[in-house]
């Protein structure tokens, strides 16, 4: 089994991921490589902090390995919070303050529409391929459902009347930004 660095220690990521790519490839986190970093996400693109990420790891230990960067984009928040998702309530913020922070700034803005969009950066044999995938979709008025993780529950992808957060693993994978950035590593992985 070819082994690949996948350059997160995001456990949600990493079930998504591999279960797209098992068996063909075995995919390894930063913690397995024993990679405890803090690896700076300075850039202000999607394009440019997956690149950051996985160039690290291969400068650092000369391995394969691909990194994703993803970001929400609503249009009525002009393209906010964009590359800066994961932090959007601050530094020290965890999901649902940022959950509360989309809402509060929408209001009952009648323009909810979105997109989760993930660009891949992937160093194989030291070359770079990058991989985007989108999802456009919706933001609810309130949090709905228990699934997934980061904005899940307030973003309903286009043409489903259930959040991200309604749908199972395999529904989400089937349609959503990563998993649509990683069917196209995959299908570049296995040409
Ligand atoms: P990351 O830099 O790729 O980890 O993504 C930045 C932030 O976007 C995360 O901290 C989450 O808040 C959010 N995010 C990424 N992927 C998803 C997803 O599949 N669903 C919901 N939120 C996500």
């Amino acid at each position: 089994m070819k082994k690949l660095i996948f350059a997160t220690n995001n456990a949600h990521k990493l079930e998504e991921v591999r279960a797209m790519l098992e068996p063909q490839y075995s995919i390894i986190s930063l913690d397995e490589i024993g990679c405890h970093d803090d690896i700076p996400e300075t850039a202000d693109t999607l394009e440019g902090n997956a690149l950051i990420k996985a160039k690290y790891i291969f400068d650092k230990y000369g391995l394969d390995c691909f990194a994703d960067d993803t970001g929400l984009e609503i249009d009525a928040l002009n393209g906010e919070p964009g590359v800066y998702s994961a932090r959007y309530a601050g530094e020290a913020c965890i999901p649902e303050d940022n959950i509360k922070k989309v809402l509060q700034l929408l209001g009952d803005n009648a323009d909810r529409n979105a997109r989760f969009r993930t660009s891949i950066a992937l160093i194989l044999e030291g070359k770079i391929h990058y991989f985007e995938g989108k999802v456009e979709g919706y933001i609810e008025s309130s949090p709905k459902g228990e699934q997934g993780f980061g904005y899940d529950p307030i973003f309903t992808p286009q043409g489903y009347d259930k959040s991200f957060a309604q749908l199972s693993a395999g529904e989400k994978n089937e349609i959503s930004h990563r998993g649509l950035a990683i069917k196209k590593l995959v299908e570049f992985l296995q040409h």
